[in-house]
C-alpha cells in the first residue's frame, strides 16, 4: 500500500541541504517569482497529459500503481497554477491548464467524466470545480468554442450535486460517494458537504443569487448539528466523516488541513456576501482558531503549518500530501474577504513559506519539496509536495488586486443557473458492479485511512 512504503526516510537528506535547495527571501517578490516559478515547473514533470496520445487532465496512474494521482488532485493542481498565474503574471502553463479544464467537463459538462464514475465522490468533482471558480474568480480566458464558460461549468456541478441532498439518513447532508455501487457510499463526509458549501458560497458571491446563499446556510446548518463539528473547551473541532450505517450518532475523530480549509473559505464567502454579518465572521474566527490550535503546533514555533494527523508518523497518503496547499490558499482569500482576519493569517503563511522553502532539498535535481516543513527534507517527493509548498509561497503575495472577482466587481465568466439540469444526477445510477478492491482508496481518502492511521499516529482523543 503506497503510503505505507512512500514513507522511507533517507538519512542523507539533511547534509544535501548545505548545497542544494532552494533561496527564499519571502520578502522579496522577485525571489517569490523565481522559487515559485521552479516549484510549478518541477510540479508538471510529473504531469504529460499535454503530450500527443496522452489524456489531458489526467495525472499518473491507474492506483493500483504506487505512483499514482486520483482524478481530484490533477483539478486541484490545475488550479494551483491559476493561482500561481495571479501571484506571479506568468502565463506560461495557462495553455495548458486550459486545455486540462476543457478536456475533463464530461459528456454532461459538469466534471463527472465517465471514465472517473467509479470513483466519483461529491469531493473530487468539487475540486474541479474549484479550479473552474478560481479560473473565472481571475477573469481567466475562457476556454472557448463549445466549451461552457468557468461559472456555467461550476453552476452544472452544483445542479448536479443538489439532487444528492439525502434526508434518508441523518437528517440530511451529503454521501461522500455519488453512485451507491462505490465504497464509501454509507459515509457523509466533511470534504464533501463543505466542498458543496463552498461552491455555493463562492457562486452567490460571485453571481450575487441569494439561492446559493440560501443552499450554503442549509449544508452550514446541517454540518454544525451534525458530530462533523464538535465544540469543546471553546475550541471548534471539525472531523472527518460520519456514517450513516449508525445515522450518524458518531464521528471518525481526523482532523485534517483540508477540512478547516473548505469551511473557513466558505464561511469567508458568506461574510463577505452578506456584506459583514458578524455571525459568518465568528465562524471564520471560531474555524481559524481551530485550525491554529491542532495544524500550527508550538512545538514548531506556532506559525509552521504541520498535517499532525500523518507527516510525524511520515504516514500520509498522495492525497494527504497535498491538502496544505488547500488551507494555505483558503487562508490566503480569507485575508482579503475577511479583512480582519489579515493580521494573524499572514505571519502563519509568511512562516510556513519560509519553512515549506528550507526543505525542498531533495530528489535527484536536488530541490524537490518533502511533506514536513518544520525539519528537513523527510525523503518523500510527488506533485502534492510541490503543489503544497508552491500554494504556500505564492500565497505571501496575496494582495487586493487579486481579490476574487464578482459580476459586480468586474467578474466577466457568463453564468447559466440551468447548466447541466438535464444531467442524469440519480445516485442509483446502476453500471458494472465495483468490487471493494478495485475501489480501495479511491475518493479522496477517508476509508483506508480511517483504519491504517489508527495507532499509528498522532490523533485527538477528547
Ligand atoms: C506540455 O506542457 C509543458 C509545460 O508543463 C510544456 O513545456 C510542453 O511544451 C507542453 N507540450 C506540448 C506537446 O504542448
Ligand atoms: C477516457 O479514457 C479513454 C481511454 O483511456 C481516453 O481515450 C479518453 O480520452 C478519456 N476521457 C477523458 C475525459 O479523460
Ligand atoms: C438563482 O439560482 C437559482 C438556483 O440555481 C435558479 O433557479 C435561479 O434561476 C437563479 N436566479 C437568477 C436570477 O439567475
Ligand atoms: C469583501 O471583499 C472585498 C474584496 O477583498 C473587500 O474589499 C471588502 O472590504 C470585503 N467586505 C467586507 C464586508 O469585509
Amino acid at each position: 500500500m503506497k503510503f505505507i512504503t512512500s514513507s522511507i526516510l533517507t538519512p542523507l537528506a539533511g547534509l544535501l541541504s548545505v548545497v542544494n535547495g532552494l533561496t527564499l527571501d519571502v520578502s522579496s517578490a522577485d525571489s517569490v517569482k523565481s522559487v515559485t516559478s521552479t516549484l510549478a515547473y518541477d510540479m508538471m514533470t510529473y504531469y504529460s497529459g499535454n503530450q500527443t496520445g496522452q489524456v489531458p487532465g489526467i495525472l499518473p496512474g491507474p492506483c493500483e500503481s504506487t505512483a499514482c494521482y486520483y482524478w481530484w488532485e490533477a483539478g486541484a493542481m490545475f488550479a494551483s497554477l491559476i493561482n500561481y498565474w495571479q501571484y506571479t503574471g506568468d502565463s506560461t502553463y495557462n495553455p495548458v491548464v486550459s486545455q486540462a479544464l476543457a478536456f475533463q467537463i464530461g459528456p454532461d459538462e459538469n466534471y463527472n467524466p465517465p471514465n472517473q464514475s467509479k470513483n466519483m465522490g461529491v469531493d473530487d468533482q468539487a475540486f474541479w470545480a474549484f479550479a473552474a471558480l478560481d479560473a473565472a474568480e481571475a477573469n481567466f480566458p475562457e476556454a472557448g468554442g463549445d466549451i461552457p464558460s468557468w461559472i456555467a461549468l461550476v453552476q452544472a456541478v452544483f445542479n448536479f450535486q443538489k439532487d444528492l441532498w439525502d434526508d434518508a439518513t441523518c437528517g440530511g447532508g451529503m454521501r461522500w460517494q455519488v453512485y451507491s455501487f462505490n465504497a464509501g457510499y454509507n459515509l457523509k463526509n466533511t470534504i464533501s458537504n463543505g466542498g458543496n458549501f463552498q461552491l455555493a458560497a463562492r457562486l452567490a458571491y460571485y453571481t450575487g443569487n441569494q439561492s446559493y446563499a440560501d443552499w450554503a446556510v442549509q449544508m452550514w446548518d446541517w454540518m454544525a448539528a451534525s458530530p462533523l463539528f464538535q465544540t469543546q473547551d471553546g475550541n471548534l473541532y471539525i472531523w472527518d466523516n460520519t456514517n450513516t450505517d449508525n445515522n450518524c450518532i458518531d464521528v471518525a475523530h481526523y482532523a485534517w488541513t483540508y477540512n478547516y480549509g473548505t469551511m473557513l473559505m466558505g464561511a469567508a464567502y458568506m461574510y463577505n456576501f452578506t456584506n459583514g454579518d458578524a455571525m459568518w465572521e465568528q465562524r471564520v474566527q471560531d474555524i481559524l482558531n481551530g485550525a491554529y490550535l491542532l495544524f500550527f503546533p508550538t512545538e514548531y514555533g506556532g506559525n509552521v503549518m504541520s498535517e499532525f494527523q500523518c507527516e510525524p508518523a511520515s504516514n500520509c497518503n498522495n492525497d494527504q500530501s497535498s491538502f496544505k496547499a488547500y488551507l494555505s490558499r483558503w487562508m490566503a482569500v480569507t485575508t482579503l474577504l475577511v479583512p480582519s482576519t489579515y493580521d494573524t493569517i499572514m505571519p502563519k503563511l509568511t512562516a510556513s513559506a519560509a519553512a515549506a522553502a528550507q526543505q525542498c532539498t531533495g530528489g535527484d535535481n536536488g530541490r524537490m519539496c518533502g511533506r514536513r516543513w518544520y525539519a528537513s527534507w523527510d525523503g518523500t517527493s510527488g506533485v502534492g509536495q510541490q503543489m503544497q509548498a508552491l500554494s504556500v509561497i505564492g500565497a505571501t503575495q496575496i494582495n487586493s488586486g487579486i481579490a476574487p472577482k464578482s459580476i459586480k466587481t468586474g467578474g466577466t465568466s457568463k453564468g447559466d443557473p440551468n447548466a447541466g439540469s438535464d444531467a442524469n444526477a440519480s445516485p442509483s445510477v446502476t453500471t458494472s458492479k465495483i468490487t471493494t478492491a478495485d475501489k480501495a482508496g479511491a475518493g479522496i481518502l477517508t476509508v483506508l485511512c480511517i483504519f491504517i492511521v489508527i495507532g499509528g499516529s498522532v490523533w485527538i482523543i477528547l
